[in-house]
């Protein structure tokens, strides 16, 4: 099984991200098979599981709670605050919070739900920009102290303000958006997090079903699934885009793995302290995944693939406005 390093834990090179058990892509597997697919991850070797207690407003959590707490000592824990579900009047809405007596809140809630005494890595979901970011990583570092998390990491964060939030607490990780598609890392955060000694954990790392054998049909798709308001998966874009995914799926073979093998092969060779989080809610799907920790790419192989699928290539922004203002802009 390869590993990577993430603050002291070595974790699966391919980790899993949990949130399309609960929420995101359609409607959610049942409660048996979000079982089915965590325990088949933790036989198959993945030795991270990545969770928020934004998922499922908090059914997630629970979920890797009862599933999962008998295993604990097998496993790196990963989960989210500082962005939850909050009940108003007209329902449950996503509201980012990260105000420290928040911030203590939403970890032991997470406690709570995750059945443990600890989670190894306790990430700020966004940060929140009508609190200074020093002030919720200076909660976040009181947690640590207080033994309730081992180590901290950030989410959609600029390089700059990454640093700042390391000169309060040293930052074991940053969580972004990373695929081919998605190349906003490349910008300033991946050598940001070199230089201070962060991993970087790339999620939706297989462009949200995108770089895979069955491409979403965008005109069917779920009431609830947030790719409906994303702008690459709007119909004149994805048209568009539909058309890279010939010559990408011929690389694929020319290779001999799958096209979702292929984009979280990708990441693993573009750096050392990358870790791809893919979700899925399919076995075969979590085992083919883990298996790319094990593909080799040639230096002629990658040029063309990145020459395919870049920013230039793609057509639409991976957010609509109104998205994009939820999250630290500054690298775009
Ligand atoms: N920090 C943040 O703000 C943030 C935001 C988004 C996501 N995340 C984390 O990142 C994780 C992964 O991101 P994501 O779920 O958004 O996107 P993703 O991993 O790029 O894509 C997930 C989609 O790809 C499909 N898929 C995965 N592996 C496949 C395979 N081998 N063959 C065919 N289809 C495959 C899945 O369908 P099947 O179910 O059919 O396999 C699912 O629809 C999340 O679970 C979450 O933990 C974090």
């Amino acid at each position: 099984m390869q590993t990577r390093q993430i603050g002291p834990f070595q974790v699966s090179a391919v980790s899993l991200g949990c949130m399309n058990l609960s929420h995101a892509y359609g409607k959610p597997p049942t409660r048996e098979q979000g079982e089915r697919v965590l325990l088949a991850a933790l036989d198959a070797g993945v030795t991270m599981f990545d969770t928020a207690a934004l998922y499922g407003f908090g059914a997630n959590e629970t979920l890797l709670g009862q599933v999962l707490a008998s295993h604990r000592s097998r496993f790196t824990l990963a989960s989210k605050g500082g962005m939850g579900g909050v009940q108003f009047p007209e329902g449950i809405r996503r509201v980012i919070d990260g105000r420290p007596e928040s911030i203590r809140k939403h970890c032991e809630d997470s406690l709570r739900r995750l059945q443990t005494d600890v989670i190894d890595l306790y990430y700020l979901h966004r940060w929140d920009k009508k609190v200074p970011i020093e002030d919720s990583v200076g909660a976040m570092s009181d947690l640590v102290r207080a033994g309730k998390v081992r180590t901290l990491g950030l989410s959609e964060v600029s390089a700059v303000t990454l640093r700042k939030a390391h000169a309060v607490h040293p930052i074991a990780a940053v969580q972004s958006e990373y695929s081919l598609w998605t190349r906003n890392p490349e910008i300033a955060v991946l050598q940001a997090c070199r230089d201070i000694g962060a991993a970087f954990v790339a999620f939706s790392p297989v462009a949200r079903g995108f770089l895979c054998d069955a491409v979403p049909d965008v005109s069917v798709f779920e009431p609830k699934d947030i790719r409906a308001a994303m702008p690459r998966f709007f119909p004149d874009n994805y048209a568009a885009n539909l058309k890279l995914l010939t010559p990408y799926k011929a690389l694929a073979q020319e290779v001999g793995c799958t096209p979702a093998q292929l984009a979280l092969a990708w990441l693993l060779h573009k750096a050392p302290h990358i870790i791809p989080i893919p979700g899925t809610t399919s076995e075969t799907h979590v085992r083919e995944n883990l298996a790319a920790a094990d593909i080799r790419l040639g230096a002629g192989l990658l040029a063309r693939l990145e020459a395919l699928i870049n920013h230039s290539t793609v057509s639409g922004h991976r957010y609509a406005e109104q998205g994009r203002v939820e999250v630290d802009t500054e690298d775009f």
